[in-house]
């Protein structure tokens, strides 16, 4: 079996509306492992609603850490935190390091709103990166101007943006325009990487590799839940895609027209 890395999960409990109790939390965590999981990213909202603070992050997850060394769940959990557009210009550049995303300080997990096309992205990602920051985008995929023209993230995609298409969009659980563009995006090259945005232990249970299998290319699924989350991990040079006219991947994007 692989390593399968999930950079976006609420498993952090009483910080958002992720876990709810640390029971919960190790439940999660233990579901995760069941389906293929070695390392997980811990993303609590970092938004208006839930203005987790770093410090709340951190003590959160070295309550995680101690209950699954308890209860020998072997599932290694990593900083990190999903920052919506508006938390940006209230959190200092030492404060967003610390939630750099799998503990990289120079990676931003930044949240893709639901609705409505977020008219300053563009200017804030570049920002950020003037910054030293590099970006992933939290599923653009839902939301429903993507949907409509997700060409409109190439740019950003060219400019070094990593996409992340959750894994229930990717196999069809979040309905058919989720899936649909999700597959539109991976088909144009503007999506690097799958997570399962997991808020809970029952919606955890069939995450990521059912989501890999849908992509229906191995290669390609590795990538996107092994190679380049592993990759943004190390603070490496993210990997090549690896070529996609395989039967499989051809067959999965039919299926979901
Ligand atoms: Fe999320």
């Amino acid at each position: 079996m692989g390593r399968v890395i999930d950079l976006h999960t609420h498993i952090l409990p009483r910080l958002d509306d992720g876990a709810r109790t640390l029971e919960e939390s190790v439940a999660m965590a233990r579901s995760a492992v069941a389906d293929g999981v070695r390392v997980m990213a811990a993303t609590p909202h970092v938004r208006e609603d839930y203005p987790t603070r770093a410090i709340e992050m951190e003590q959160g997850l070295a309550q995680v850490r101690e209950a699954l060394a308890l209860e020998g769940v072997a599932l290694e959990v990593l900083p990190g935190g999903e920052i919506a557009l508006d938390r940006l210009a209230v959190l200092e550049a030492d404060e967003l390091a610390r939630f750099g995303l799998a503990g990289n300080p120079q990676y931003l997990l930044l949240e893709f709103p639901y609705f409505g096309w977020p008219l300053d992205l563009e200017t804030r990602v570049f920002e950020l990166r003037r910054n030293g920051f590099a970006i992933v985008l939290a599923h653009p995929e839902r939301n429903s101007e993507v949907q409509a023209a997700p060409e409109r993230l190439r740019r950003l995609a060219e400019h070094g943006t990593i996409v992340q298409l959750t894994s229930a969009s990717v196999d069809g659980r979040l309905g058919r325009n989720c899936k649909q563009s999700a597959f539109r995006l991976l088909q144009l090259g503007i999506a690097h990487l799958i997570a399962s945005d997991a808020h809970a232990p029952d919606v955890r249970a069939v995450g990521m590799s059912r989501a890999a299998d849908a992509v229906g290319d191995v290669a390609l699924a590795r990538w996107l839940t092994e190679e380049m989350p592993a990759a943004i991990m190390a603070g490496e040079v993210t990997p090549a895609r690896p070529p996609t006219r395989r039967p499989g991947f051809s067959r999965a994007l039919r299926k979901q027209r």
